[in-house]
């Protein structure tokens, strides 16, 4: 089982615990492959974006990703159930001086972003000539360093945009934790697979409510 250290790496093994899955070792342990303490599992920690690059090819069987890698790794794996935590959207945003959707005298716009793939694809749709410059995080300070004209990035609260003093100009895509499933291994494991994930839509659903 693949998690994603960061934000959702909380609510992911607070989900597990109420399935009745929990690491063997206490949440300080430096270990990136702990067993279950019924052993039923093995928990595997990875930074977000690689959960999809383990589950697609089979090192990890299942994982829990946030749909912003998902889709920026346009990776091809099952995605059973949405998990209920994690909700946020990935937006356009830049200074409150710095127009969108052009600038003046015809420039082009450069747009820092961890996530190059679908920032891409959501300007060609919007038939946007942009330069795309890619970082991997503290995104909202490329503009005030003029590294970038406008952001592509994740707003859950907005604090982050206020506080740098951006707004949001366009959403491209709502985003939230889904749990991921390896497609050869689904066969294979088909009986086991069912079983986790019926403990796990169990423990999902209170929360939805
Ligand atoms: C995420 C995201 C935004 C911020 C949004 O960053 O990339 O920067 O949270 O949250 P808010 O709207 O509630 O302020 P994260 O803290 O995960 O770190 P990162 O910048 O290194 O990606």
């Amino acid at each position: 089982m693949a998690l994603p250290k960061g934000r959702l790496l909380e609510p992911a093994l607070a989900l597990f615990r109420q399935a009745g899955f929990e690491p063997s070792e206490p949440e300080t342990t430096r270990k990136l492959l702990v067993p279950s303490s019924n052993g039923a599992l093995a928990f595997l920690f990875v930074k977000p974006a690689d959960v999809p690059v383990y589950v697609e090819s089979g090192a990890a069987d299942i994982g829990i990703a946030g749909t912003d890698v998902l889709r920026e790794a346009a990776a091809d794996v099952l995605e059973p159930l949405a998990l209920g935590f994690g909700a946020c959207r990935m937006v356009v945003a830049s200074p409150t001086d710095t127009p969108f959707p052009s600038l003046p005298g015809g420039v082009t716009p450069r747009v820092a972003t961890k996530y190059p793939r679908l920032t891409r694809g959501f300007f060609a749709e919007a038939g946007l000539g942009v330069e795309i410059i890619t970082v991997s995080g503290s995104v909202e300070v490329a503009p005030l360093l003029d590294l970038s004209h406008w952001i592509v990035d994740l707003v859950d609260t907005g604090r982050t945009l206020r506080e740098n003093r951006l707004v949001e100009r366009a959403q491209i895509l709502d985003v939230g934790a889904v749990l991921v499933v390896n497609r050869a291994s689904h066969k294979l494991k088909l009986e086991r697979h069912a079983e986790l994930l019926k403990k796990l839509q169990d423990a999902t659903t209170p929360r939805a409510r």
